[in-house]
Formats: structure tokens, sequence, C-alpha cells
């Protein structure tokens, strides 16, 4: 049976490396997107020249509407979903005492709420399929402070935590749940950082690897949890970061 995984957040970096590494192992891919329009279809090109179909699906993953109506394009397209992969973020970069209630919310739904409606709905297609596995992006600002980060990093150690409360509730299902932690990494991303310069500056001196992480890192994390060797692997947090959240 031909597999299919979705990717949120695949019109760009590391999400769409997940999508074009998924498709080199012969899934059939569901590229999601809000606003990068180009970048989705040049994902979906890339898919097709792997031999493999892509669906591409606009829908900000904040709203639990438009995350419905995305499952019901999976449903009616393939009939059938096995890796889900939470990789979709979005954030208001500011000091904590400059934020406001609609930065929180912005962020909370887009990388925390998101996870919950969207494994919600991939478990119904999962289950029907025998099971599968879900794959979560997370940052160091889960578990450590960053200049700027508050919104991101909370909404991560809440991704996090559902990662656990998610992987013990589906694991009877034969779903896995998981997530990848990364250190920085040079995407669009960071352009959006007002300390951008420092961060890349700090990453690349202090990582105690020697080297800044680089999207291969995260994605060769993520296939190891998509994998058969993982099997046993439940509600984890891998960390990818060279070591340096190891430093003080
Ligand atoms: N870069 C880093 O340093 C780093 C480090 C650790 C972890 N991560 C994590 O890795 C993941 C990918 O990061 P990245 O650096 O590749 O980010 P990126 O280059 O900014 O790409 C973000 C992706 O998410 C999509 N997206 C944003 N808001 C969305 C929404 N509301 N609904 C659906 N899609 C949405 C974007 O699509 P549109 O352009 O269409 O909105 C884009 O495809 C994120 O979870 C991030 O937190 C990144």
């Amino acid at each position: 049976m031909q597999k299919v995984a979705l990717v949120t957040g695949s019109s760009r970096g590391i999400g769409r490396r997940i999508a074009l590494r998924l498709a080199n192992e012969g899934y059939d891919i569901v590229i999601n997107y809000a606003r990068s329009k180009k970048g989705a279809l040049e994902t979906a090109e890339e898919v097709e020249k792997l031999g493999r179909k892509a669906l591409v699906v606009k829908a900000n993953v904040g709203d639990v509407t438009k995350i419905k109506a995305m499952f019901e394009q999976i449903r009616e397209e393939f009939g059938r979903l096995d890796i889900f992969v939470n990789n979709a973020a979005s954030g208001v970069l500011r000091p904590a005492m400059e934020l406001e209630e609609s930065h929180w919310d912005w962020t909370m739904n887009i990388n925390s709420k998101a996870l919950l409606f969207c494994a919600q709905e991939a478990a119904k297609l999962m289950e029907e399929a025998g099971g599968g596995k879900i794959v979560s992006i997370s940052s160091l600002g889960s578990i450590r402070y960053l200049e700027n980060y508050t919104t991101v990093g909370v909404s991560k150690a809440a991704l996090e935590a559902l990662t656990r409360y998610l992987a013990v509730e589906l694991a009877p299902k034969n779903i896995s749940v998981n997530a990848v932690s990364g250190g920085a990494v040079d995407t669009e991303a960071l352009l959006h950082f007002p300390n951008r310069e420092e961060l890349l500056e700090e990453a690349r001196s202090k990582t105690p690897a020697g080297r800044m992480v680089e999207m291969e890192d995260i994605v060769n994390a993520v296939m190891f949890l998509l994998g058969e060797e993982s099997g046993m692997i439940c509600g984890q947090t891998i960390i990818v970061d060279g070591g340096i959240s190891l430093l003080v």
C-alpha cells in the first residue's frame, strides 16, 4: 500500500527538507503552508520529480477549522495517513515585558495547539491504517532562556509536554509520538530575530561539536524517529544541538 506523510510548514526550511527526504523514501507527501504558496509549489515540484504524489494544502494550523478542512482533503485525496510531522512554527519575538495577549495567542495556537488538534485528526486516519508516527520539531527555548524568545520557548515547552501525553494515549493504537529539538539553524526563521548576528556567532563559536546545527542534522534525527528502529521510543524529545545546551 502506498504510504502518505503530512509535513506542516513544508513550503521552505526544515519542513521542506523533511518532505523531500520522505518523498525520497517513497512516501506521497501532503505539503502544508500558510503564506508561501510559491515555496509550497516548488516543494511539490521536487516531490513529483522524485516520482511521488504531492498534495498542496494552504491551512493556517493555528486555526482548528482549517486543520479539520486540511484533514478532510487528505482523506479525500489519499484515504490514509502514515506519518505526521508537526513542523510549522511562528512567533512574536519580544522581551517578556513587551508581550501582548494577541502575541501569546498567535504563537501558542500555531506552535502548541496545532499539535493537539492535528494529532487528533491524524490519529483517526493512522488507526485505520494500523498505526503511524508523529514527530514534532521543538527548540532549546523550551528548556533554556533565549533572548526575545518567551512566546516561542513557552509554546515549545507545551509542545514537548503534549508529546508525552499523546505518546501514552496513542501508543496502544500503534502510533508513536516524539519530538526533535534543535539548536539554532540558519534558516529564514532567523531573519526575524532582532539579535540574529549575535545568535549565529554564539552558535558558531560555542557549539562543542565545532559547528552550527544544519538542517540535515535535524532531518536525520526526525527520520530516525520515523523509522522502524525507534519503535520503543515513546514521548521523548531528542536534542540535536552539538552540545551547546550542556554549557552553563
Ligand atoms: N531555524 C532554527 O534555528 C530552528 C531551531 C530549532 C527548531 N526549529 C524549528 O524547526 C521548525 C522549522 O523551522 P524553520 O527554521 O525551517 O522555519 P521557517 O524557515 O521559518 O519555516 C517555517 C515554516 O512554517 C510554515 N508556517 C508558519 N506559520 C504557519 C501556519 N500558521 N500554518 C501553517 N504553516 C505555517 C511556513 O510557511 P509559510 O511561509 O507559508 O507561512 C514555513 O513553511 C519550527 O518548528 C522551528 O521552531 C528551528
